[in-house]
């Protein structure tokens, strides 16, 4: 053990409960005026332009990337949302500071509420219709982002957003494949069959679709905020209709939560990553400082070495998900698991040479150490140094499928990121603890992780989506950036691995591995598993001169575009 090697990671916070409610007065954080510069990434090309649009009306980062969010709401609807939530990392000069809006689980929510009385898991009950949505954060969330780091007007911020679903978008090839492909869930319920099988059949790719439903709800919004989604009746009643729990109250009392971010070191870089309830910032700065500790970067870029070290510390961090939750509801003192001795005690346990079976891996215990994937990530950065990353979702593709009546939305499934029977895997094969149990009001663990990353005057603002491959396809990327110096494209088109612990595999990209690096692997334990696409990162980046530049992931349509093009 070499501490000198880590002593570059250490936590500028001691706890993961640093947090505030919103709505406090506005606050200035903006160090210079927005400038008309800036910079977009992010899945749908009539989102990005929706966000640079408002960049060259001289709004900040951070309207920008409520504009598009609001955008991928109507164009990306498998993902993008007003009936989910997300979190945001935003960044001006050396202020950093996050915002949950995560969803929360209604008061009428239990422990065991998916189990019939047998204690048998309800078949798909946490996955769809009523029951199995959250509180949605975002029609609070956003407008809270707007309104704490917000420069135009919030009327201004709605009205890209609005046009789409009034007059009308292109249907992307991306949004026909996803209905297509849950056309059985979407025609469970009339309303939505209406809507996104019109005819019985998906939406034709180059046609344009109009949603006038969600242009009343947005233009309501863009007046009112978000009391006109939470205070009104048509999400309880959509809820009701399907099974659901949610009230009126739960609506109304929803507050997304301001949060000092997770911060560390790596490789000589600040990173300012989401605390829980997102899983994402820890299990980049656990495995991240294991990396720091084994000298990863000192390894040969291409080969087996690397890659085997990847999936070791994955593998540790992973395991120690287990037992992450609300923090609000947190047993574990989540800070020793950030620290220099546990991470230290964690590397000097990776045999170089060896996979250790995951069965050998338990979560610390404190007597140690003393796809499918409806998410959506988005990056901006303004002309005044504000950047934003922001992460938001349904869960599944189109969520739950309950589309709620007169508002056209669509209400997420993310209770099942709960632990909704001990053992039993989430939709991403996540294995999780106790402390992600369902509980009234709880935020489920999430590992969305929106992150910026700085030094000197350089900084990246990148995540993906992906599930439980969020944390590994962003890591993947930023080390790319910060280790080896990679262009933003050459980063984002890199081939991707992952690990998660549970199950005790390495899921490669198809390509991703040649024949000799997979036998390598294979020789020394590891079990491999190919799949088409890992994550979706979309990234911006200020480089030391000022210049911005913007990459959206190949393996989605996502367009990155500059003001200045
Ligand atoms: N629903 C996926 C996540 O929050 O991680």
């Amino acid at each position: 053990m070499r501490p000198a090697q880590f002593i570059a990671l250490f936590l500028f916070a001691a706890t993961m409960s640093l947090a505030s409610c919103a709505r406090p007065a506005r606050l200035s954080h903006r160090a210079a005026s927005p400038t008309g510069a800036g910079a977009v990434a992010c899945a749908e090309a009539a989102a990005t332009d929706a966000g640079l649009e408002i960049l060259r009306s001289g709004g900040s980062a951070a309207d920008a990337a409520v504009a598009v969010a609001l955008a991928l709401a109507v164009v990306h609807p498998q993902a993008g949302n007003l009936g989910g939530g997300g979190f945001a990392v935003v960044k001006n000069g050396g202020a950093v500071t996050t915002l949950d809006f995560r969803e929360t689980a209604p008061r009428a929510a239990t422990h065991d509420m998916f189990l019939d009385p047998d204690g048998k898991v309800i078949p798909e009950a946490s996955l769809v219709g009523g029951l199995a949505a959250g509180v949605p954060g975002s029609p609070a969330g956003l407008f809270e982002l707007h309104h704490r780091h917000g420069f135009l007007p919030w009327r201004a911020i709605v009205q890209p957003a609005i046009r789409l679903a009034r007059d009308g978008f292109t249907v992307s090839q991306r949004l026909h494949d996803a209905v297509e492909w849950e056309t059985d869930l979407l025609t469970r319920f009339p309303e939505t069959a209406a809507v996104w099988l019109p005819e019985g059949k998906p939406p034709e790719p180059g046609t344009v679709m109009r949603l006038p439903e969600l242009a009343a709800t947005l233009a309501a919004y863009a007046e009112r905020g978000p009391e006109a989604i939470m205070s009104g009746s048509a999400v309880a009643s959509a809820s009701r209709d399907h099974g659901g729990v949610l009230t009126t109250a739960d609506l109304s009392d929803y507050r997304p939560v301001w949060r000092e971010p997770l911060r560390f070191r790596a490789f000589g870089w600040e990173v300012a990553s989401m605390r829980l309830p997102s899983s994402g910032g820890f299990i980049l700065a656990q495995s991240l400082g294991m990396l720091e500790h084994l000298g990863w970067d000192r390894l040969p870029r291409e080969g087996v070495d690397r890659l085997h070290l990847l999936a070791e510390v994955w593998r540790r961090a992973y395991s120690d998900r287990f037992l992450l939750g609300d923090p609000a509801r947190m047993p574990t003192d989540v800070s020793r698991l950030l620290g220099l001795e546990w991470i230290a005690a964690r590397a000097a346990g990776i045999d170089r040479a060896r996979a250790t079976p995951s069965a050998q891996v338990h979560p610390w215990s404190g007597s140690e150490a003393g796809e499918a994937a409806a998410t959506v990530h988005l990056s901006v950065a303004d002309g005044a140094g504000e950047m934003v990353a922001l992460t938001s979702t349904l869960n599944g593709w189109f969520g739950c499928g309950v589309y709620v009546k007169g508002a056209g939305f669509l209400l997420n499934n993310e209770m099942d990121d709960f632990v909704v029977s001990p053992g039993r895997p989430n939709l991403f094969g996540l294995v999780q603890g106790e402390a992600n149990s369902v509980a009234p009001e709880a935020r489920m663990l999430s590992s969305m992780s929106p992150t910026i990353a700085w030094r000197g005057s350089e900084s990246i603002a990148l995540g993906s989506r992906g599930g439980s491959r969020i944390p590994t396809s962003t890591m993947q990327v930023l080390l790319d950036l910060i280790v080896d110096g990679d262009s933003l494209r050459a980063a984002v088109d890199r081939p991707r691995i992952h690990h998660q612990w549970l199950p005790d595999q390495i899921t490669a990209e198809r390509g991703a591995l040649d024949d000799t690096t997979r036998a390598a692997l294979e020789m020394r334990g590891h079990t491999i598993r190919e799949d088409e696409e890992i994550g979706e990162v979309n990234v911006v980046r200020r480089l030391s001169g000022g210049e911005l530049e913007a990459a959206a992931d190949a393996r989605g349509p996502g367009a990155a575009g500059l003001t200045n093009q």
